[in-house]
């Protein structure tokens, strides 16, 4: 283990002296910072830059099938053919025991849901497709939200307000910056709406695994926890409650988040690559 600390400080040609030598001003500050194995080499941005393409097209191909009246099992299937068509594989499929390649998660289902050839999607729904692809190792992972037939003004605001949220937690992601920046801008936007952030579930480091360090908190305060540096890739994936934040899994398949309040959920993910100049989304 971490034989890359013998003789010396480990300086991959990922990132140059300079940061190096800021990132150790912030720790001698006191300041969390990364292991320097996440930050990720220009190969490897490469490699998951290639995953992340194919993680969107297959995103963009659900968004132009997926219609009232279909099951989610048929969802399921068309992300598997899509991704070994693309010589890819759906890194859900057998991920820590879950059985399909997507997941499906329907209004007061938070994440996780599993597809199911009885689960219908009906007008008024709101649905969160979850995709994450392994191609030629690197991992990618982004979810959007679709709104079936006709969704009541209360669930479509959800679904909006969920959006800016994510794309004003990206704002965030800058360099030099604190990832407790990301989690307050997060809470404080959606808390302003009168909604509540999930605690149990996170966003994470993703490229080389499905899911790294850091951990990536939608709630938070400013000016806490890891800081943020270039070469780092994680998602942001803030899921948001209509009603209070509290959730439950679903002791009978193990995997279904759902609201304790029976209240509708949502959530839209991204993954970003945070760069010298500030950060870019590589799953859109
Ligand atoms: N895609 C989820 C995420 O955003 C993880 C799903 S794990 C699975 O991190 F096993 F349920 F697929
Ligand atoms: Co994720």
């Amino acid at each position: 283990m971490k034989n890359f600390m013998k003789g010396g400080r480990f300086t991959p040609s990922s990132y140059s002296n300079e940061t190096e030598e800021k990132i150790q001003l912030y720790r001698k500050m006191g300041i969390k910072t990364p292991p320097r194995k996440i930050l990720r080499t220009p190969e490897q941005i490469e490699g998951i830059r290639e995953s992340a393409k194919i993680n969107t097209a297959l995103l963009d191909y659900v968004a132009t099938n997926i219609h009232e009246g279909m099951s989610t099992e048929e969802i399921d299937r068309m992300v598997y053919q899509f991704t070994t068509d693309h010589g890819a594989i759906p890194a859900p499929l057998n991920y820590e025991g879950y059985p399909k390649s997507v997941c499906t998660s329907i209004n007061d289902v938070v994440c996780h849901g599993i597809p199911n050839s009885k689960e219908i999607l009906h007008s008024g729904d709101i649905i969160n497709i979850d995709v994450s692809t392994i191609y030629k190792g690197y991992y990618s992972d982004a979810s959007r939200m679709f709104m079936i037939g006709d969704v009541s003004p209360e669930m479509r605001r959800l679904v909006e307000v969920t959006k800016e949220c994510m794309e004003i937690g990206i704002a965030e992601a800058q360099p030099w910056k604190r990832l407790g920046d990301i989690g307050a801008a997060i809470q404080e936007h959606a808390e302003k709406n009168g909604y509540s952030v999930v605690r149990d579930l996170c966003g994470h480091g993703v490229g080389i695994k499905f899911h790294e360090i850091p951990d990536v908190n939608h709630f938070g305060r400013r000016n806490t926890g890891m800081l943020i540096v270039p070469g780092m890739t994680f998602t942001i994936e803030p899921m948001i409650n209509m009603g209070k934040f509290h959730v439950y899994v679903d002791e009978a398949d193990g995997w279904t988040v759902l609201t304790d309040d029976g209240l509708p959920s949502a959530q839209w993910e991204n993954m970003i690559l945070i760069t010298e100049t500030g950060n870019e989304i590589l799953t859109y």
